[in-house]
C-alpha cells in the first residue's frame, strides 16, 4: 500500500520552548493513527504544523508523494487534507443543514461572477451542495436533524456535525483534534463508530484524543508524545504496556496533583 501522509523530523520552537522536536510517522489509507500524550505534550501543535496553520521550524510533510510542508490550509484542503479543531467551530444559529452546506462550499471553485448574477450554473451548484450536504449528514447519522438549529443539538451531535463539515471536502486524510471531548459514553461510542466507518471508506485518520478507552478501541497505530518528543509508537497493546509511556502519564498526573495541592 502506498503511504498517504508522511511526517518527517517535524519541529517548532516558541520563544525558546521546543514545543515539538523531530517527530515523524506515516499514515496509510484507511488507517486510524492516534497521537497521544499528557497535556502540553505538543499534540495540537503537531496538528497545526501538519495542517499548515504553523510553519514548522524543521522537517517535512508529504501528502500523496508531494511535499506540502507549510502549505496554506485551504490549498491543503483542496489536495485532500481536512481537519476539525479542539474547540467547536459551528455556527450555532444556523440549521444543521446550513452548517453542512457551509462546509461543502469550501471545496467549490465556481466563478464569482456566476454567483453574483445567480446564473444557471450557480443555481445548479447550490442544488448539488444541498444534495451533497444531505448525504454527508446521513453519513454521520444527522439527516433527521437537518432542520434543527445547531445551537439546540446535544454536544455529541455537534461534534458529529463538525466531522460532517470536514468530510465535505472529500478528504483523503482527516485530522480530528479531540472529537469526543466533553461527550458522554454513549456519544463517544457513536463517534467511534462513525470514525471507523470513515476509515473503512479508505480515508486515513489522524486522531488526537484524551479518552484512552476510545483510543485503544479504534486505533491501528499510536504515536506517543511527551514534552514535544516521540517517546513510543506501535499498536495499542504494545504502547499501553510501554514503561516510558506509563511513566510519562504518571509524571503528568503527579504534576497535576502537586499543582492542585498548591492551588
Ligand atoms: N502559539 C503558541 N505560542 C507559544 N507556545 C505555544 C503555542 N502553542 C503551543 N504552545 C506551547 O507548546 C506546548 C505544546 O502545546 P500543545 O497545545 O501542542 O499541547 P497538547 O498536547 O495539544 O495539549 P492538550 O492535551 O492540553 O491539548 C505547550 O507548552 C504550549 O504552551
Ligand atoms: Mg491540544
Amino acid at each position: 500500500m502506498s503511504t498517504l501522509l508522511s511526517v518527517d523530523g517535524l519541529g517548532i520552537t516558541f520563544g525558546g520552548l521546543r514545543a515539538v522536536h523531530d517527530v515523524g510517522f506515516s499514515l496509510q489509507p484507511g488507517e486510524i493513527l492516534s497521537v497521544i500524550g499528557p497535556n502540553g505534550a505538543g499534540k495540537t501543535t503537531l496538528f497545526n504544523m501538519i495542517s499548515g496553520i504553523y510553519h514548522p521550524g524543521a522537517g517535512k510533510v508529504i501528502l500523496d508523494g508531494q511535499d506540502v510542508t507549510a502549505m496554506r490550509p485551504d490549498l491543503l484542503a483542496r489536495r485532500g487534507m481536512s481537519r476539525t479543531f479542539q474547540n467547536l467551530q459551528i455556527f450555532q444559529n444556523m440549521t444543521v443543514l446550513e452548517n453542512a452546506i457551509a462546509g461543502y462550499h469550501l471545496q467549490e471553485t465556481g466563478s464569482f461572477m456566476a454567483d453574483l448574477f445567480s446564473l444557471p450554473a450557480s443555481r445548479a451548484r447550490a442544488r448539488t451542495a444541498k444534495d451533497g450536504a444531505m448525504e454527508l449528514l446521513a453519513r454521520v447519522g444527522l439527516d433527521r436533524a437537518a432542520e434543527t438549529e445547531a445551537g439546540n443539538l446535544s454536544y455529541g451531535k455537534l461534534k458529529r456535525l463538525e466531522i460532517a463539515r470536514a468530510l465535505a471536502l472529500n478528504p483523503k486524510v482527516l485530522l480530528l483534534d479531540e472529537p469526543a471531548a466533553g461527550c458522554n459514553a454513549v456519544e463517544t461510542e457513536e463517534i467511534d463508530h462513525m470514525i471507523a466507518e470513515v476509515a473503512k471508506s479508505g480515508v486515513g485518520i489522524l486522531l488526537v484524543e484524551h479518552d484512552m478507552k476510545m483510543v485503544m478501541r479504534i486505533s491501528n497505530h499510536i504515536v506517543v508524545l511527551d514534552h514535544g518528543e516521540k517517546i513510543a509508537e506501535g499498536d495499542p497493546a504494545t504502547v499501553s504496556q510501554n514503561p516510558a509511556v506509563i511513566a510519562a502519564y504518571l509524571r503528568a498526573e503527579a504534576g497535576a496533583d502537586a499543582g492542585a495541592a498548591h492551588a
